[in-house]
């Protein structure tokens, strides 16, 4: 049975009690709306570690666009569903002022990576998920945290701030989950229309295609998506596009 934490305060107490104290910890924090990607970390994080604590909490701080957070899916019925079918022991289910006592004057800034690919179109964005994720870490104190290879850029800069402050967690990336016609998973895609779905597909078929990311971009622009950027970097390639009033982004290894 999935137990549901709301306080800071009561999962302190709990982490000190013999149920949990020498066991190791797996933390899966989300935003909610879980899909197959969220319960494939999960999965993973119950066979490494003798107890997994998922987190919802719609964190408005890494939205930089108002009606972006306003119409963020929020599915918590069928998510503790999910957590108690996965046998999940935690669920820490925070509210705005427990996790924002200090209405975020404190904030986790990184200077370089967040400065391009998603920081470069979503000013903010990355201060407000290092500053949540910075405080969840601190808060869970797990052994093991999981993230998703879709947010390339979110697990390279969670990872190397963990390692700059020297928290002793240790980040685990998990592949990305596709559906069957290629469109990695994301909560976002639960806002798409059925034609909007279909027309979906086109941009991971085109970003893990030979063309170039000019000749990408064009085509995506053509079939009437937003482009925000396709760009290499090292060995991958990485693609933001808005489909209507939805933001997809996508990675593949090249
Ligand atoms: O990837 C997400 O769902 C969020 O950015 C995270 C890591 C839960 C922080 O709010």
């Amino acid at each position: 049975m999935t137990k549901i934490i709301k306080t800071v305060s009561e999962w302190q107490q709990l982490k000190r009690s013999d149920k949990i104290k020498n066991k190791k910890i797996g933390f899966v924090p989300t935003m909610g709306a879980l899909h197959e990607g969220h319960l494939s970390l999960i999965r993973r994080s119950n066979v490494e570690n003798g107890i997994s604590v998922v987190s919802i909490f719609v964190n408005p701080t890494q939205f930089n666009d108002p009606s972006d957070l306003e119409k963020y899916p929020r599915t918590f019925e069928s998510d503790v569903k999910l957590l108690r079918d996965l046998n999940v022991d935690y669920l820490f289910y925070p509210d705005y002022s427990e996790i924002y006592a200090d209405h975020f004057k404190y904030k986790i800034i990184e200077s370089d990576l967040s400065q391009i690919l998603c920081g470069k179109f979503r000013p903010g964005h990355f201060e407000g998920v290092l500053t949540v994720v910075m405080k969840l870490l601190n808060i869970i104190r797990p052994d093991k945290a999981y993230f998703g290879e879709k947010d390339y850029q979110q697990y390279l800069l969670i990872d190397e701030m963990c390692k700059a402050f020297f928290l002793n967690v240790a980040i685990i990336l998990c592949p990305i989950v596709r559906e069957a016609d290629g469109l990695a998973l994301s909560s976002r895609n639960m806002l798409l229309s059925s034609n909007e779905k279909i027309l979906a597909q086109r941009f991971p078929q085109l970003l893990k295609s030979e063309k170039s990311c000019e000749i990408i971009k064009n085509e995506l622009e053509k079939l009437s998506f937003k482009v925000d950027y396709i760009e290499e970097i090292g060995n991958r390639r990485f693609g933001a596009v808005h489909i209507g009033k939805v933001r997809l982004i996508d990675n593949v290894e090249i």
